[in-house]
């Protein structure tokens, strides 16, 4: 009964990567999605977890080459029966390092969605078992599952892969499932492509790095990266009342996610406004918005480890300076309130 039920999950996502065939262009007329119904047997339920993303490749703001590599390993794979003819694989198999909060699990995420695939990401609190043998059966039970899926399984945070297990010697256990999962990889079919994300590369060997076809290194978005945001904001929302350059000097050394939260945090207060503010005054109140988020408990509780590290004392301060230097005050459209202010 349940092999009727997978063969009946494979064909309807056969059916959905034919339909929706590889998409390397920036066409977005019409949203994607990777799966539409969760299928999982049940079995697997508590050692994969089916997401649906939406986001395509082209909403992530990434450097150029790695942008470069990432086409061409859809064109790879979009014609993989070529290849196959000429008794070779697509590569399938990908690495991505980087800090926090610059988009590596929506990368993984949007591969999916590009690909038309089902997105499958990796439970370790249900992979990592407490017998000695129980992990790495319950990952060859996914491994056999995904060989006979086509999909983009994806694991997460890898690093973390052994902290499941409270008892274990952390390193130990990473070792362990990571060792496992190295024998398994090469005997997984290249219609499953295997994404692994992690900000410790450190506590992955050299010989764990060479496994992996492809690598990806992601780093805190630069100066080109963040001027691509503040174009696309400015499109969005309208003149932000600051420069491209002003943008980049406030936000060098912030991730994506966090600067995602400003602007996000200013268009929604652009939209409530219902047309008594601007942009430019959006952006402004949800700068401050951040500077006291940011005070809260010390830094620590915003922005991500890296931030954490760089941004203390005089680094938080020369920010703190260099934003009352940039950004123009709130100002309001003629005949609204002002809105209360630190
Ligand atoms: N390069 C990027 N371009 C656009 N948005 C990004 C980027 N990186 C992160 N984000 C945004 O930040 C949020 C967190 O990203 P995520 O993929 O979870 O990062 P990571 O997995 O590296 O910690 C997402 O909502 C995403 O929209
Ligand atoms: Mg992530």
């Amino acid at each position: 009964m349940s092999a009727l039920i997978e063969e009946a999950h494979t064909q309807q996502r056969h059916g959905y990567a034919s339909r929706h065939k590889p998409v390397i262009d920036d066409r977005r007329d019409e949203p994607m999605q990777a799966k539409a119904s969760p299928m999982l047997p049940d079995v697997l339920q508590t050692l994969l977890r089916e997401e649906t993303p939406s986001r395509r490749l082209s909403d992530l703001v990434l450097p150029r080459h790695i942008t470069a590599d990432l086409k061409e390993f859809l064109s790879e794979y979009s014609q993989a029966s070529l290849l196959r003819s000429h008794s070779l694989e697509p590569r399938h198999t990908m690495l991505v390092v980087g800090p926090p909060g610059t988009g590596k699990t929506t990368l993984a995420s949007a591969l999916a969605v590009e690909l038309g695939l089902p997105f499958l990401t990796v439970r370790y609190d249900g992979l990592v078992g407490s017998f000695l043998g129980e992990t790495a059966a319950r990952l060859q039970q996914v491994i056999d599952y995904v060989s006979r899926t086509p999909c983009v399984l994806f694991f997460d945070e890898f690093e973390s892969i052994g902290k499941e297990r409270a008892d274990s010697n952390e390193t130990g256990e990473i070792k362990r499932v990571v060792s496992s999962l190295l024998l398994h990889m090469d005997a997984i079919p290249s219609s499953c492509v295997v994404v692994c994300a992690t900000n410790h590369p450190e506590l992955l060997d050299r010989a764990v790095w060479r496994r992996f076809e492809l690598r990806m290194e992601i780093p805190l978005p630069g100066t080109a990266e963040l001027k691509e945001w503040f174009m696309k904001t400015e499109k969005a929302l309208g003149p932000l009342g600051i420069s491209a350059a002003d943008f980049v000097n406030l936000l060098k050394g912030e991730s994506f996610s966090e600067i995602e939260a400003i602007t996000l945090d200013a268009r929604r207060k652009l939209i409530l406004s219902k047309g008594r503010s601007t942009a430019a005054s959006a952006l402004s109140q949800a700068f401050d918005a951040w500077e006291r988020r940011r005070a809260v408990g010390g830094v620590k509780l915003s922005g991500n480890e890296t931030n954490r590290a760089n941004k203390s004392g005089a680094g938080k301060r020369a920010t703190t300076s260099r934003k009352k230097a940039v950004l123009p005050t709130t100002e309001l459209l003629p005949g609204t309130e002002q809105p209360s202010r630190k």
